[in-house]
Parts: C-alpha cells; sequence; structure tokens
C-alpha cells in the first residue's frame, strides 16, 4: 500500500511507490467471468486510456463526504497533490514544494466505496520546477470499467534543506546547489 508522507505548508519527502504500476483496477481473480468474443459488426470504439503511471490508489470513505453525499473535491485534490508529490520528489532526488496547480476539471462525482487512482505524466523540467498531468480514475466500488473524474497540472520546485529553490538533477546527476538531493540516494 502507499504510504504518503507530507510536511504541511512546506514539502513532500519521496515515499515507496505501488506495485501495481499499469491499472487501477482489482486483481483479475476477482473477476469470475471470461468476457464472450464481441460480435465482428458491433466493436465498440477504444475506451479512453489512463495517461501516465499510477502513483496512488485509495478508498472513498464516508468521512471524505460533502452534504450531498458526494466526495468533496478537496479531498480529490488532495490525493492528487499527495501522489504527484511522490512523483515529483522521486524525479528531483529530494524535497519539492507544489507551486501551482492549474487546469483542475472534475469531470464526474466520486462516491463513497469508489476506488481513486491517481496517475502521473511528467510534462516538462525546467530549471527548478518540474509540471505533471494528474489524472483521477475510480472504479465504482471496486467493480467494472475505470472512468476518469479529475485531471490538472501540478508545478513542483526542488527545495534544498533551506527551503530555497535549487536545480532539477538533470541525467540522474545530483546539483551541486540541491544538497537535499544527496540525501535520497536510495530514490530512483
Ligand atoms: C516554492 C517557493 C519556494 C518558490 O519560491 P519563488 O521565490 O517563487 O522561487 P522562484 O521565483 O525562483 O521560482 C522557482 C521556480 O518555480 C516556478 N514557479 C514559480 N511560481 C510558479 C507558478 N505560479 N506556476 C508555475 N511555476 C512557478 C518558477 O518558474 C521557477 O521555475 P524554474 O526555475 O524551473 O524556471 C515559494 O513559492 C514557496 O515556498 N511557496 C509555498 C510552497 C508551499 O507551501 N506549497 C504547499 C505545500 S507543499
Amino acid at each position: 500500500m502507499l504510504r504518503c508522507n507530507i510536511k504541511c505548508g512546506t514539502a513532500f519527502t519521496h515515499r515507496e511507490g505501488v506495485a501495481d504500476q499499469g491499472d487501477c483496477r482489482m486483481p483479475t481473480h476477482a473477476l469470475s467471468t471470461a468476457t464472450p468474443p464481441l460480435p465482428t459488426a458491433a466493436v465498440p470504439p477504444a475506451p479512453e486510456a489512463s495517461r501516465g503511471e499510477l502513483a496512488s490508489r485509495t478508498l472513498a470513505m464516508p468521512a471524505d463526504t460533502n452534504p450531498a453525499g458526494d466526495i468533496f473535491g478537496g479531498w480529490i485534490m488532495a490525493q492528487m497533490d499527495a501522489a504527484a508529490g511522490i512523483t515529483a520528489a522521486r524525479r528531483a532526488l529530494g524535497r519539492v514544494a507544489t507551486v501551482a496547480v492549474t487546469d483542475m476539471a472534475f469531470l464526474r462525482p466520486v462516491k463513497v466505496g469508489d476506488v481513486v487512482c491517481c496517475y502521473t505524466d511528467l510534462v516538462r523540467v525546467r530549471r527548478t520546477s518540474l509540471t505533471l498531468h494528474v489524472e483521477v480514475w475510480v472504479l465504482h466500488q471496486g467493480q467494472g470499467e475505470r472512468v476518469k473524474v479529475t485531471s490538472a497540472e501540478f508545478a513542483f520546485v526542488a527545495l534544498d534543506e533551506d527551503g530555497r529553490p535549487c536545480s532539477m538533477p538533470r541525467d540522474g546527476t545530483v546539483p551541486e546547489d540541491c544538497p537535499t538531493a544527496a540525501l535520497q540516494p536510495e530514490v530512483a
């Protein structure tokens, strides 16, 4: 399971990843029936694919609901921020802080019992910052087809020990001005 370690208001440190990197659906042994072949004249269009790597997977709980009974958008944003922070810290080889969130779009509601999966895709790396595209897909009640519910762009800045922006690693090399990277040698 994923464990997030968020230092509120300052930065993320990296944590372990998720064993299942490809798909947020449940293990296949939970699906008991084989899908029958479709008639050739009724082939449906290919479903939209999730973008990026699976960075986190969690369960939407009753405590996360708004008064209408749907899951709070703020809770979903927190899941996205934590998942993106893990990916960003891994790329930065150390401490990062969220500096901006743009293009946040809530496409579908999330319900209690949905399995909530965050996917992250690296968009760009600049001198001290990087941007990730983040998508949230759910399995309603942990079953069936995945549905995309939210997407956004998250920007992160690499930070030194004093919380100042420092260089992103290039080609896996630890930058001289970013000593926190040197403290995280176990991160690939
Ligand atoms: C992150 C922080 C240290 C950056 O400080 P700053 O004085 O803005 O630093 P800079 O102006 O040198 O910008 C650093 C990088 O961030 C980028 N950046 C700054 N504001 C940005 C924004 N709104 N959107 C995208 N990138 C932004 C800059 O382009 C620069 O990237 P580059 O070096 O790759 O070109 C500071 O803004 C901060 O501490 N913010 C609070 C972070 C926080 O608490 N996050 C929530 C919890 S993790």
